[in-house]
């Protein structure tokens, strides 16, 4: 994880910079750092906390002139977070400095052999060794940094984005990239490095994505050179044009991002349907699929595989898939599923989802599938990320940018994706009648209307999150599509709020939790009207007879829960299929609430990053 950004070009560096990190901090905040050539020397200012800390810091520490500089905002993984451990590194020298977003996996022997060379270590970082490995190249093989930083990299195994400069030589810096991704933004004889391309939104919309095994070296006045680390034959830079604005990466008036998401959601899943739905002609277009319907229509099963959040939509994904078109589906954590040595044939496809695009684990299951002949379909957020250009074809969901770690629209939006995916299928396969289809483009299509409605509890949800705030446990209980959405709503609470939470098919209750259960347990129940509802109440009954308190999530007009339940929360109607898209929202809304009223930082809670880069 992490975040980096760098800036060459004739404007001062660092406010450019400090504003990137912030967009950035969604990928690691937990200490951060800025290092800038002022004309004559290096300065480096960094701290263990937030960009805000640092900002703090530098005030005091440095002039902040200069118009190269690189910054950084970390998420720890080789030293804990402290200001020494905090990036950017600087060589034994002093000379060089360096950034890094990955994981050098050789670092210990690699230290070693730089100890036994004279070399000293200020820090625990995995990053001080490698800026101190490309200076002993620089040294023993005479060679200029853009070529001691690729032979370095021939050695190393692991992760990385790096950005890396020469305060000898400040008007080039060279980056490079295997498995974390790097962006650079081309102005107008300037040049925005960052891991991706929110920090430069404002001042170009042209961007080169650096390719897994690329360099480049960019000098100021003379442009930008890309080579591949391997064998140094130079890459031809695709330049691509952003459609991301700056409006779409700021709050809007939002408290926080994660609310400013929550309530994106119509807007997002009408952009994901978009031109894909198409109800008058009756018909779904998704050229993924068009272009590939034969791998999909002669596939023994799909393997879905996805963590986090984008799992639990693979898991509602499994249930959509299996109901409509009648293909088996398998659902697997990509952390598992790449370390378990799993049958994959020619004859499987593999969806991978990831909002991000960037996930490690996901990424490597990906690869692996691809190494046994699978046909792999991605459904991403991020354009061009490294699952979208990894994958065979894939959807797009147009959530945009989430920035808010806890995931929403990104959700939401891939439910969306993978419904006109099984409705498409289940049409190609005929498993669903053409009156059936046409129905569910119709009811998909109200979808964002009802989220609209849905949100409209949001007060109302306020008030049950302050009633519950203070307790240690919740339980979250649903049957078939909900299931999933209760183990999402859970994982909503425990990762913004840090309430342990814990999700579970309603009828497992009687399996275990239930043991659980007394006045001061609070149970969401997912109790819509469609979805197995004489068994849910069953279910609530059992509950209230153990003194729990409800709080049920209903369909409009219910009568039988609201009787039962010490609260509910109202959805509109809609098919069970559907359901997912407007159960999930109350359960933002409440885990959202709670860890306001707690006082957490909802959109950056601790120990989280949003894009898991590392394996
Ligand atoms: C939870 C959350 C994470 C991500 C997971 C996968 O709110 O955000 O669980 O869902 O890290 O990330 P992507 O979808 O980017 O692969």
């Amino acid at each position: 994880m992490c975040g980096i950004v760098g800036y060459i070009g004739p404007r001062e560096a660092y406010p450019i910079i400090i504003e990137g990190l912030k967009r950035l901090e969604y990928r690691g905040y937990d200490s951060a750092g800025v290092a800038l050539f002022d004309g004559t020397d290096l300065k480096v200012s960094k701290t263990k906390g937030k960009v805000a800390d640092l900002e703090k810091r530098s005030e005091q520490e440095i002039t902040k002139h200069g118009s190269v500089g690189i910054g950084h905002t970390r998420w720890a993984t080789h030293g804990v977070p402290n200001d020494v451990n905090s990036h950017p590194h600087i060589s034994n020298s002093g000379d060089l400095v360096i950034i890094h977003n990955g994981i050098i996996e050789n670092y210990e022997s690699l230290k070693q052999e730089l100890i036994s060379r004279g070399y000293t270590f200020k820090s625990d970082t995995d990053t001080e060794v490698l800026i101190n490995l490309i200076e002993d190249v620089k040294k023993q093989e005479k060679v200029k940094l853009g070529k001691a930083v690729q032979i370095a990299l021939n050695q190393v195994v692991g992760a990385y984005a790096i950005a890396v400069f020469d305060k000898n030589k400040p008007e080039e810096v060279v980056i490079a990239r295997l498995g974390s991704p790097l962006a650079v933004g081309i102005g107008e004889d300037e040049f925005f490095i960052a891991s991706d391309a929110s920090p430069f939104i404002e001042y170009t919309k042209d961007a080169i994505y650096l390719e897994d095994e690329e360099m480049a070296i960019i000098r100021f006045h003379k442009g930008i050179k890309i080579r591949k680390i391997k064998d140094d034959s130079l890459v031809d830079p695709y330049v691509q044009k952003l459609q991301m604005n700056l409006e779409e990466i700021e709050k809007g008036g939002f408290d926080h991002f994660m609310l400013k998401e929550i309530y994106e959601q119509p807007k997002a899943i009408t952009d994901t349907y978009r031109g894909r739905l198409l109800r008058e002609e009756a018909i779904i277009k998704m050229a993924g699929i068009e272009d590939n319907m034969k791998k999909f229509l002669n596939a023994d099963r799909i393997i879905i595989v996805a963590c986090g959040t984008s799992w639990h939509a693979g898991l509602v994904a499994e249930y959509i898939f299996e109901d409509l078109a009648r293909i088996p589906v398998e659902v697997e954590y990509a952390s598992e599923f790449r370390y378990r040595n799993p049958i994959i044939t020619e004859k499987d496809v593999l969806i991978a989802i990831s909002q991000s695009g960037e996930t490690a684990d996901t990424l490597a299951a990906i690869k692996l599938a691809k190494s046994k002949g699978a046909f792999v379909f991605g459904v991403c957020n991020v354009v061009g990320s490294s699952i979208a250009r990894e994958t065979h074809a894939g959807a797009y969901t147009h959530a945009g940018p989430e920035i808010g770690v806890a995931s929403t629209k990104a959700f939401t939006t891939q439910i969306t994706v993978l419904t006109l995916m099984a409705l498409r299928l289940a049409r190609a396969k005929g498993t669903i009648s053409s009156s059936d289809f046409r129905r569910h483009l119709l009811e998909l299509e109200m979808i964002p209307q009802k989220v609209e409605e849905s949100l409209k509890s949001d007060a109302h949800i306020k008030m049950i999150s302050d009633i519950y705030k203070d307790v240690g446990n919740f339980l979250y209980l649903g049957r078939g599509y909900n299931f999933p959405v209760a183990l999402e709503g859970a994982l909503k609470l425990k990762e913004i709020s840090y309430i342990h939470a814990e999700g579970y098919p309603a009828a497992e209750m009687k399996h275990g939790p239930i043991a659980l259960i007394d006045e001061n347990m609070p149970i969401v129940v997912i109790a819509t009207r469609k979805g197995h509802y004489e068994k849910i109440v069953s279910n609530i009954q059992e509950i209230k007879s153990r003194k729990g308190k409800i709080i049920g999530i209903v369909t409009k007009g219910d009568v039988q829960v609201k009787e039962l339940a010490d609260h509910v929360i109202e959805i509109p109607e809609t098919f069970e299929l559907l359901s997912p898209l407007l159960t999930t929202i109350p359960l933002q809304l409440l885990s959202y609430h709670i860890a306001v009223l707690l006082d957490k930082n909802v959109d950056q809670p601790r120990n989280l990053a949003k894009s898991v880069t590392v394996e």
